[in-house]
């Protein structure tokens, strides 16, 4: 890969088999870019674990689960870097200089984490682990100076953590690291199947493998617009989140005809309901083919981890080999 091309870096949760909010979200973005920068995609197992930890075995299963469902996508190993965090020991030591400089206020403060230790009542999240969660992102961004960061809106006050220490490294030991910048995805955010955002812990995915029946029932448990009780009355597509699906899939549907029969309450919503799951069903069909082949040959899928592992570790070793230097403890 040229040196010359910009980095493009984002980490996900290995939560196990993606949905479609997952794939209108950064992968699309990540897929899209895949020659314009250079691309680092990883799974972040090590992140998860901050959550996971009396559970983590199953961590693993879900990291090549989602890995197949990447590849399966088009995510290009050819062209991206393609790894598994944990699989960088760099990123570790990394962060252990980070935790020296972070002072404690810049991570309470981070409002992700005061929510999370407010909702996620279900888990002890009371760890040093969780605490520097960003402290671990910022390692992985800054070991290998990616400049651009897809993210979704949540994830921005991490970011901004991540160039703060990147400023103060740079500050007290000498100019190195490069402030990243988020690129926010352009992708109109999913809503789930009870209209909040897709998450699978929401129970509200619709995932990308699912089948059509699957996939029928689950948007046919959507609200539409509630002030249409009869199929004849004229529908309200802009407050409607089956018409929201309509417009993540433009490029299959006549926007349009569809709007214009709502409005005139010429298509009931079970009919229009069918109409998207069938296109969401369809579109996934080359993703359902790459996804049976590659599951019969998952010496590849190793092969793949094991390139993305060597490829960013060469960065990273010099990254470290620079910071000890810098701080003089070399
Ligand atoms: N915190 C991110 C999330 O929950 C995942 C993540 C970890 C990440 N490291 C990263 C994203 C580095 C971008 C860059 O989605």
């Amino acid at each position: 890969m040229e040196d010359t091309k910009k980095k493009m870096l984002t980490g996900f949760r290995p939560t196990g088999r993606l949905h479609l909010g997952h794939l209108h979200g950064n992968i699309e973005n990540m897929i899209a870019y895949q020659n314009e920068y250079e691309n680092f995609f990883f799974l972040v197992d090590w992140h998860a674990l901050s959550t996971e930890y009396l559970n983590p075995k199953s961590i693993k299963s879900n990291l090549i689960e989602c890995l197949i469902d990447l590849l399966s996508l088009g995510v290009d190993p050819e062209r991206t870097h393609l790894y598994r965090q944990s699989d960088i020991p760099e990123v570790s030591e990394l962060t252990l200089y980070f935790s020296m400089i972070t002072p404690l206020p810049w991570l309470e403060r981070c409002p992700t984490y005061k929510e999370q230790v407010k909702e996620l009542k279900s888990r002890d999240i009371s760890t040093l682990g969780f605490l520097s969660y960003p402290v671990l992102m910022a390692a992985d961004i800054l070991i290998v100076n990616a400049e651009i960061i897809p993210v979704g809106e949540d994830q921005l006050p991490h970011l901004e953590i991540t160039r703060e220490i990147a400023r103060r490294f740079n500050y007290l030991y000498g100019e190195y690291f490069v402030e990243p910048q988020a690129m926010l995805s352009h992708a109109t955010k999913v809503p789930g199947i009870d209209g909040r955002k897709m998450s699978k812990s929401y129970n509200n995915a619709i995932f990308l493998g699912d089948d059509y029946q699957t996939i029928k029932g689950k948007i046919r448990m959507m609200v539409t617009d509630p002030q249409r009780i009869h199929p004849t009355d004229p529908g309200h597509p802009d407050i409607c989140n089956v018409f929201s699906f309509y417009k993540i899939y433009r490029e299959a549907v006549d926007i349009e005809e569809i709007e214009k029969r709502c409005k005139e309450g010429k298509i009931g919503c079970t009919n229009c309901k069918d109409e998207i799951a069938s296109i969401i069903y369809q579109s996934l069909e080359g993703f359902r083919t790459r996804r049976k082949e590659l599951e019969r040959n998952m010496d590849y899928i190793y092969q793949i981890l094991e390139k993305g592992k060597n490829s960013v570790r060469e960065i990273a070793s010099r990254t470290i080999s620079d910071v000890r230097k810098k701080m003089g403890i070399d």
